[in-house]
């Protein structure tokens, strides 16, 4: 008998950032030797499928996202023979691989570009979009780039001017372009040839811009300081017409290579990003849901809100998901605190839906201050307040210098977090209440429970502001989840007559005594799992 979920839908998702892993070979850096190291760790930890940010050759002006060669390795980070010793190690476990797929742009050193900016007439010239300055030589319309800047490079050599989204070094690839479309879908085969179980693809709702490239409406509450990326609104640069098609195109390529998975990237309001599963449930299989990582406040209310409204706007058989941190975003225990955090990996595990769980979050890491001169991500080079480098640093293995991310000799690209030496992998492990201790017994509860893989979810109405409450149901199994979002001690009362039994508390403290369900105590911050009697 065939079993009627998915990997990609009961797993849970460990996105690795490969620089910041582990360094196997002393440069400072992270690559996929240091990784394959860590395959059991992952596996005790009861993750079941790795996203790797990209691996391929870059000159790393955005870190990996401007590629020059698809189809390879960077050799900071190995080789196609150490990726593939990666893939069957991490098949030996039952881990699956999901690459990152940057469709959107190149690196402007990749051969393509180079070409296309060779002349006017060179065969790859349409693969990327150039235009012809504005009447007064300036920059063809006003689109902004999502680093800072004009959006519009100005060539010399052949009197136009190309558009990058991102940064002088990204070019965008013309996805109106039937060639660039095929090229592209062969990459994807490569990888799913090499067998890789599925793709994160980077910036998806942006391939294609407007075909008139009219002006974006101009942010009226934008203020200098803010982020660049909300200077406009995207109204011609995002989710435009024929967008869909070229998904379904996409999903067509991975579909025939039997349970293979499509994520997309999308920062959209959630009525559009649910879109993104397809009419027919044939476009990606996850489209991100971002919400926990965006909203702007952290609150009972707000969650409830956003956990009932995407419940409500979901299609039919489309299959949920939760983020709660990446690399773009300030880490969850430096937004919401390390307290609150447990809380926080309390509901990303127990909704409904595969969680996406960000390196390092799972030992409670917090952004690290990373000092102005020492600074390598883009957009924090003009602001550093925008930087995106203090969520990127070394992992914390364990407590000798440089937390064992690489030999003590070795300066790591990014400086490790002070307190390292109270939060690593290693000096959690053994304590019975650390973070990840909690993290680790969530996931195995997590995996032992079908209510909380495949269950139906249900918010439950209580009066309490400060607290969510939800039920998580797989037949007779019922589970409650209880949790506190203040820092100060709160009681939920319930309709519910019964009892149920404390499965686990983000304290780690106890566990086993029976509660009654019409009036749970809740200590700040705390969240609780109670399973249902029946
Ligand atoms: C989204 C990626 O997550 C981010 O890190 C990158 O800078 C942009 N896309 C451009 O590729």
């Amino acid at each position: 008998m065939t079993h009627p979920h998915s990997w990609w839908q009961t797993g849970v998702i460990y996105q690795i950032y490969p620089r910041s892993f582990l360094d196997s070979n002393k440069d400072g850096i992270g690559d996929l030797s240091g990784i394959t190291s860590k395959l059991d760790y992952l596996r005790w930890l009861g993750v079941d499928a790795l996203w790797l940010s990209p691996i391929n050759p870059s000159p790393m002006a955005d870190f990996g996202y401007d590629i020059s060669d698809y189809t390879d390795i960077h050799p900071l980070f190995g080789t196609l023979q150490d990726f593939d010793t990666l893939l069957q190690q991490a098949h030996q476990r039952d881990l699956k691989v999901i690459l990152d797929f940057v469709p959107n742009h190149t690196s402007d050193e990749h051969p393509w570009f180079q070409q296309a900016r060779s002349s006017r007439t060179n065969e790859k010239r349409d693969w990327y979009i150039w235009r012809d300055p504005a009447p007064d030589s300036g920059p063809p319309n006003n689109w902004t780039s999502l680093f800072g800047g004009s959006a519009w490079q100005f060539d010399e050599q052949t009197g136009q001017y190309y558009l990058h989204l991102f940064d002088v070094k990204q070019p965008d690839l013309n996805w109106r372009n039937a060639h660039v479309r095929q090229a592209m879908y062969d990459v994807l085969r490569f990888w799913l040839d090499r067998g890789v179980d599925g793709f994160r693809i980077d910036v998806l709702a942006r391939l294609l811009k407007d075909e008139q490239f009219r002006d974006n409406p101009v942010n009226p509450q934008w203020k200098p300081g803010d982020p660049p990326n909300v200077r406009q609104v995207s109204r011609y640069t995002l989710d435009q017409p024929g967008m869909h098609e070229i998904v379904r195109e996409m999903r067509a390529v991975v579909d025939r290579y039997g349970e293979r998975m499509l994520i997309g990237e999308l920062y959209l309001p959630m009525e559009r990003v649910v879109r993104y599963y397809g009419e027919q449930l044939d476009e990606v299989h996850l489209p991100f849901n971002f919400q926990l990582v965006t909203m702007p406040t952290w609150e009972a209310r707000t969650i409830r809100q956003v956990v009932d409204a995407y419940e409500a706007a979901l299609p039919s058989g489309a299959w949920p998901n939760w983020v709660l941190g990446n690399h773009d975003r300030p880490r969850i225990a430096t937004r919401v605190g390390r307290e609150q955090a447990r809380t926080a990996q309390m509901l990303l595990l127990t909704l409904r839906g595969t969680p996406t769980c960000y390196y390092g979050d799972e030992l409670g890491m917090q952004n690290v201050a990373v000092p102005p001169e020492l600074i390598h991500d883009p957009p924090g080079k003009d602001d550093p307040e925008h930087s995106r480098d203090p969520q990127r640093t070394p992992m914390q293995w364990d407590s000798s210098p440089n937390s064992g991310f690489c030999p003590p000799e070795v300066q790591p690209w990014l400086p490790v977090a002070d307190d390292f030496q109270t939060y690593n992998m290693a000096v959690e492990q053994h304590e019975p209440r650390s973070f990840l201790t909690l993290v680790h017994t969530l996931l195995t509860l997590r995996r032992s429970l079908p209510a909380l893989t495949v269950g139906s979810q249900r918010s439950l109405d209580q009066p309490n502001p400060a607290c969510f409450v939800y039920l998580r149901q797989h037949g007779r199994q019922r589970y409650l989840v209880a949790l506190n979002f203040s820092s100060q001690e709160q009681v939920v009362t319930l309709p519910e007559q019964g009892q149920g039994r404390l499965l686990l508390s983000t304290y780690l403290d106890q566990e086993g005594p029976t509660i009654a369900l019409g009036e749970i105590h809740l200590r700040g911050n705390e969240g609780l799992l109670i399973e249902v009697e029946t």
